[in-house]
């Protein structure tokens, strides 16, 4: 057990490849230097007390040994107890303790505020008890910690932002492969090029969960159609076979892939005009064949298009959220796009 210990879980920035975790595909995200941070002060008792002072009556109580699903277990309440729970389900010791809960994400930005904060909780409560979280056990927390988003938070999201949030690297991308959780760094030399993000004004809401929830639902359908474990590894072929929309939606998934190592390979050759292509690319992707933009997110992509960017496109899950933009040496950022740039994964700060 240790007295105090301060935890840092980043938001992520996905470059490209994006509804393609639950697929079976790829992706290649960076943490970012915005996050949550969690200070874990250990206490007398059996509880976790938990205090997030950014959030509506931000307060919470709970028996370690059993965190409560009830009524009150909405909002950030269903991460902490969830967050708790999944941890001591997977075998993990943990001591009653204070939470204090902060942060520089806005939630529902499309920036992943969620698994910045499931992941700052996790390496607090862990800290706290004493347990410092090894390189190689950070896929395993991440798939924990996804248990929450999944199971408690309610959800159905993949393995992209826990995983981008925990092994994120300074100076690099991830390009991770979700059929076996394969993870190369790829660095992410933009010289004088920028990248930057731009809210669409839009936050995520329950419409955007019943979309991202139906999109996942749907791409499950087509892969139990065609027979495949995941749309990824179908054909273009069988892809075409398919109804409206399914067919669009594996299409989608498949260019997209093929994307991710378009763009790695851009990146090797220093093409960053080419990375901007691929980011318009699968913009227009994911609004035309995913149906998941919206009329907000498309006048921010526009914006920062007509303000000189090589390439703009929505992150994350979509229906709102932040658009990504790359611009070339020449272009300043316009008013309320912010510069991002790849930092490390999560980690205590002491
Ligand atoms: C959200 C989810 C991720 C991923 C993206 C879309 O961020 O949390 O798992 O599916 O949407 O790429």
């Amino acid at each position: 057990m240790t007295a105090s210990v301060t935890a840092f879980g980043p938001g992520r920035v996905n470059l490209i490849g994006e509804h393609t975790d639950y697929n079976g595909g790829l992706a290649l995200p960076f943490a970012i230097a915005e996050g949550v941070t969690v200070v874990a002060t250990a206490i007398d008792g059996d509880d976790v007390r938990a205090i997030a002072s950014d959030f509506d009556g931000g307060r919470d109580a709970f028996p370690l040994a059993d965190p409560p699903r009830d009524d009150d277990t909405t909002g950030w309440r269903a991460f902490v107890r969830g967050m708790v729970a999944e941890l001591g389900a997977d075998g993990r010791a943990l001591t009653p303790a204070l939470l204090e809960i902060s942060g520089t994400l806005a939630r529902g930005s499309g920036l992943s505020s969620s698994a910045a904060l499931e992941v700052a909780l996790a390496l607090a409560l862990l800290g706290v008890a004493g347990v410092d979280v090894a390189d190689d056990d950070r896929l395993a927390l991440a798939r924990v910690c996804s248990r929450v988003e999944n199971d408690w938070v309610g959800a159905q999201t993949g393995l992209l932002d826990q995983t981008a949030s925990l092994l994120g690297r300074s100076g690099r991308a991830l390009r991770i492969d979700f059929r076996d959780m394969d993870v190369t760094e790829i660095p992410l030399d933009l010289g004088a090029w920028t990248l930057v993000t731009a809210d669409s004004g839009q936050a995520h809401s329950l419409d955007a969960a019943e979309g991202y929830n139906e999109r996942r639902a749907e791409c499950e359908d087509a892969a139990r159609r065609l027979g495949v474990a995941t749309v990824s590894e179908a054909t273009p072929d069988q892809a075409a076979s398919l109804p409206d929309p399914l067919s669009r939606r594996v299409r989608h998934v498949l260019e997209e892939n093929a994307r991710v190592d378009a763009t790695v390979a851009a990146l090797r050759a220093g093409d960053l005009a080419d990375v901007g292509r691929l980011l318009d690319a699968s913009h227009a992707s994911l609004r035309d064949l995913y149906d998941a933009s919206t009329d907000a997110v498309e006048r921010t992509v526009s914006a920062l298009r007509d303000a000189g960017a090589a390439g703009a496109r929505m992150v994350g899950g979509g229906f709102g959220g932040h658009v990504l933009a790359l611009l070339p040496p020449d272009v300043t950022p316009p008013p309320g796009a912010r510069a991002v740039t790849p930092g490390p994964g999560a980690h205590l700060l002491r």
